[in-house]
């Protein structure tokens, strides 16, 4: 029977279909697994679901052994993975696109709204315990009804954050290496712009390009001269695409007006400057954290296993 590695805990329903195809050995340790011991623990593996946080490359392939077929990131994002060096190894890399577009949408603008609102900021106050009464002037925010949402990377999660902000009023343009079909621009009612345009001319810029070699540090110290002074930047991507120590100087000399992170450049390591900021709304990784969506990634990441153990096409298969 085939042998499948599970790097850390996922739920049941998902192990049930691994168990349909193979013996499965779960690694249910509650921190990510080191690179050694990710390496002893893969060994004899046909198939391994991977979580985001677990470097996979040619030592990895090696380690596990030459019967390896399969490895099922559980996650969109495949940066953690070498992808050539893996399939250069005749081993399918699979993600779990789709399932988690929804979830991640919703928490990129409900920390937008934290950010305008100024949410966090309100809590905190109450929570101190700290004296306050109605007037008219009491923590003003700002309303993003007119204003413009620059989305980096028109892809599910970039068209899904778009529609919510269309339900808010906004007005959408967007950048990114390849236009979106015509349909979605009319549905969207969005006007593709270079993304030095789009980073001078909107109010909020929410990133949802994958992180590779061009996209780190795409939020550097000129991108963020280059935007307005009340701008907003939403990450709900990858935290490396935003230069975090730039961003953090931006924000405490008041070169932007906010920000709303969901990822950080050396998770779970936050920059401690931004940890000190009222106008940044922030999130430990809680994109795609709910329980349905973790459920769907998890199975998605099964089927994808059990897929090619058993001989068939995966599902959503990983190409470079
Ligand atoms: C992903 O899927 O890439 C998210 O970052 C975690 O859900």
């Amino acid at each position: 029977m085939s042998k499948v590695v599970v790097t850390r805990t996922v739920p049941e329903s998902a192990v049930a279909v691994l168990r349909e195809v193979a013996e499965v050995q779960v690694c249910d340790q509650d921190r990510p697994l080191t690179a050694d011991e990710l390496r002893a623990a893969v060994g004899g593996a046909d198939g391994v679901v991977a979580m985001l946080h677990d470097r996979i490359d040619a030592e990895f392939v090696e380690a596990a052994g030459p019967q390896l077929e399969v490895v099922a990131n559980v996650a969109v994002g495949f940066d953690n993975i070498d992808v050539p060096a893996v399939t250069g190894r005749g081993v399918t890399v699979t993600n779990t696109p789709g399932v988690l577009t929804d979830a991640t949408a919703d928490l990129a603008f409900g920390l937008l709204l934290s950010v305008t609102r100024r949410l966090g900021e309100a809590e905190r106050l109450l929570r101190s315990r700290t004296p306050w009464n109605f007037h008219l002037g009491f923590m003003l925010g700002t309303g993003l009804q007119g204003k413009t949402l620059g989305i980096v990377g028109l892809g599910g999660i970039g068209q899904a954050v778009a529609r919510r902000a269309r339900a808010f009023g906004m007005h959408i343009t967007y950048t990114g290496r390849r236009r979106a079909a015509q349909e979605v621009e009319a549905e969207l009612e969005a006007r593709y712009l270079p993304q030095d345009e789009l980073l001078r001319t909107a109010d909020v810029i929410s990133l949802h390009c994958p992180l590779t070699e061009s996209t780190r540090h795409l939020i550097d110290d000129a991108a963020l001269d280059a935007m307005k002074s009340t701008a907003i930047v939403v990450n709900t991507s990858r935290g490396p695409i935003v230069d975090e120590k730039a961003l953090a100087a931006a924000l405490e000399g008041g070169r932007i007006g906010g920000a709303a992170l969901d990822v950080f450049e050396n998770e779970p390591d936050v920059d401690p400057g931004l940890l000190e900021l009222d106008n940044v709304a922030i999130a430990p990784h809680l994109g795609s954290a709910t329980t349905e969506t973790r459920t769907a990634m998890a199975e998605l990441a099964a089927r994808n296993v059990a897929a090619v153990l058993t001989g068939q096409q995966p599902l959503t298969p990983v190409t470079t």
